[in-house]
């Protein structure tokens, strides 16, 4: 591992190598890998359409660098352990060269089903490894892979094979987690009423349930793979190729496509996994994210395998058969490396210490964190009862859109901080802003996170519309990529996140739209409008509070209430019922039309007085109202 930072010192001396000359710092991290064709230029970059280009030029396959060279060297050597949400199931253990053939043989089952390259395929799959292989058959023949996470419902996921214009998607029959079937077929087929361009569905079984099976457009994966070869030569793909567009919420109800490329987000996801967490040959590192989510691409799938790491994968969720799971799959399979959000492990900590203790934890070496601030006493928490006082805690800042960690200590290197994301890693150069525009130079500042200088796994664009990207994270302030953070850097130089400035929330770390709530809750018959905001909630970071209006007068607001949420989990998916709802005659409204959310969001968090300026509003009595009738 010719580029792993081993001290302090060399971290201060790269970062400055990284600043100073970022083109000869990159293009000497991507030497590691196998190019088919060296790259012509390094870097070209603007912030103003945008446009950034990393390794113009360069010819690669992804895959070949994930599996294919590390077949002379660790062919037999573990590349995934499985672990089933039910602890009774057999454990799998999928070497490297087991994992090329499936994904090999996948690829071509693919394309014996008509996918190309450039093809657009939709991936809504339980965590079990024929995910892990769905995508990485994708990036084996040039087709874009878009992963929607399971938790989310039929209109979701309508919307994202939509967006991209799916023509494939596969999914399972079902899948398991906790004590609970999610019916991920039936879900696919509901969303596909209204999705034209879908020709074929491959589908894995998983939970055995009776699903339809539709002539000439649903396969069974089990005998498509089992007419295939596993000879699959890998398409050429340029580095400024498509490697997949993940959908994440924005301010406005359509969630955004992000989109990232080939040749710069291979070397940044494998830079910063191997320095981040220092990982060393043997290891077994767990990232608990579900792939689903970017946590997952970049750190559950692509960054170890670029590594030759042993990724373990869990497909159930922590707290089932009970709260001790977590503590139970980590003497079990002696992880080492354990990456987590902070919303499970204030959840666990809630649990109490008879949950932890039957459990040894002594291989542990590395603790992560990600997705959402972590708060001192759940770092703490984390630190001595998980890690026994002993391991570092990696808080880890990064984002969708930036493809991999921007902002995290180095295990052992960098001098850790709770709460505190730390310093920014090689090749990342944040910069705050006041609401103005104004750069905040020096320490002891506080403001809007901004980045000045594009690393190499910097969004390209947003999926078929341009315009979206620049203006969502390149217009607030120009010239920089904008975040939608708050952030802190304190006497030393150290960045604390505050969390979102923008209309999204961090609800257990889930990136959600009020506006795709809003949209969802909508959809109740008795629903005129409704207006929702975040407040802060003990264990999820961000709970959901819904103020609605109702078009007949309801006696039975519990029922009601009770309609919503399954009217939220049916058509978006569990992960968006509000934890709070209120029925309100009325919402602060200013004379043009737009809600008050700061008044709202006031009274979701209980304040009584001090709503500021009301003076523009239609009808300023509705606040007293509202106020009056706040769900405690
Ligand atoms: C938040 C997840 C504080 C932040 C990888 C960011 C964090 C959003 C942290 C992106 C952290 C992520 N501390 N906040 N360590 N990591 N966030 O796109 O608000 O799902 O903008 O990517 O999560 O969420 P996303």
């Amino acid at each position: 591992m010719a580029y792993r930072i081993t001290s302090f010192n060399e971290y201060k001396q790269e970062y400055q190598k990284s600043v100073e000359h970022p083109e000869a710092f990159w293009a000497e991290k991507a030497e590691a890998f196998v190019w088919i064709k060296k790259w012509d230029t390094v870097l070209e970059w603007n912030f103003t359409e945008p446009n950034v280009k990393w390794f113009s030029g360069g010819k690669l396959n992804i895959t070949e660098n994930c599996l294919d060279r590390h077949l002379a060297e660790r062919g037999d050597q573990v590349a995934m352990i499985w672990e089933p949400n039910n602890p009774d199931e057999t454990v799998r253990k999928i070497t490297y060269r087991q994992l090329h053939g499936d994904v090999c043989r996948f690829a071509n089952a693919l394309k014996n089903n008509g996918a190309k390259k450039g093809d657009r395929i939709c991936i809504y799959m339980p965590m079990v490894p024929e995910l892990a292989v769905a995508v990485l058959a994708c990036a084996r023949i040039g087709a874009i892979h878009s992963v929607v996470f399971g938790g989310f419902s039929f209109n979701s996921l309508s919307e994202r094979i939509q967006d991209a214009a799916c023509n494939i998607v596969v999914t399972a029959d079902g899948g398991f987690r906790g004590a609970k079937d999610i019916p991920l077929k039936k879900i696919v087929d509901e969303a596909l009423l209204t999705c034209p361009s879908v020709k074929k569905v491959i589908v894995l079984k998983r939970t055995g349930i009776a699903i339809n099976m539709a002539d000439g457009r649903d396969v069974w994966w089990e005998s498509e793979v089992r007419k295939a070869s596993t000879d699959c030569p890998a398409e050429v793909m340029d580095s400024e190729d498509m490697l997949f567009i993940l959908y994440t919420s924005g301010s406005t109800g359509k969630p955004k496509g992000v989109v990232h490329t080939t040749g710069g987000y291979m070397v940044y996801v494998d830079y910063t996994f191997k320095n981040v967490f220092q990982y060393n040959d043997g290891d077994v590192y767990w990232c608990t994210a579900d792939v689903g989510w970017v946590t997952g691409h970049s750190y559950l799938i692509y960054g170890p395998l670029l590594a030759g790491a042993i990724t373990l994968m869990f497909e159930g969720i922590p707290v089932f058969p009970d709260a001790g799971r977590f503590w139970k799959v980590i003497d079990k399979h002696q992880v080492n490396i354990f990456y987590t959000a902070p919303t499970a492990i204030r959840s666990l900590e809630a649990h109490g210490l008879d949950y932890v203790k039957p459990y040894k934890l002594d291989s542990l070496r590395v603790l992560g964190t990600v997705g959402e601030p972590i708060n001192e006493e759940a770092w703490l928490w984390y630190h001595e009862n998980i890690g026994k006082g002993q391991c570092p805690i990696v808080d880890t800042w990064w984002q969708t859109e930036t493809g991999g960690i921007m902002i995290s200590p180095l295990v052992g290197i960098t001098e850790t901080k709770p709460s505190f994301a730390t310093l920014p890693l090689p090749g990342v150069q944040p910069v705050l802003m006041d609401e103005g525009g104004k750069e905040l130079k020096g320490n002891n500042v506080e403001g809007r996170l901004c980045m000045k200088f594009p690393w190499p796994s910097i969004i390209r664009t947003t999926y078929g519309n341009h315009e979206r990207c620049h203006d969502n994270y390149f217009s607030h302030y120009k010239g920089y990529y904008f975040t939608g953070d708050g952030c802190k850097r304190d006497e030393n130089g150290y960045y604390r996140i505050t969390g979102r400035v923008d209309d999204v929330i961090k609800v257990s770390g889930h990136l959600l739209g009020t506006a795709e709530i809003e949209n969802a809750i909508n959809q109740h018959p008795d629903i005129v409008e409704s207006a929702v905001v975040g407040f802060p909630h003990d264990i999820k970071g961000w709970g959901i509070y819904a103020f609605v209006i109702c078009r007949n007068e309801r006696k039975d607001v519990d029922t009601l209430r009770k309609e919503i949420l399954e009217t939220v989990t049916k058509y978006m998916g569990a992960i968006g019922k509000p934890d709070k709802i209120q029925v309100v005659p009325g919402l602060p409204k200013t004379r043009s039309g737009k809600i008050m959310r700061r008044i709202l969001r006031k009274i979701s968090e209980g304040e009584t007085a001090n709503f500021g300026d009301t003076s523009t509003l239609l009808d300023p009595a509705v606040v007293e109202e509202i106020k009056n009738g706040a769900v405690k």
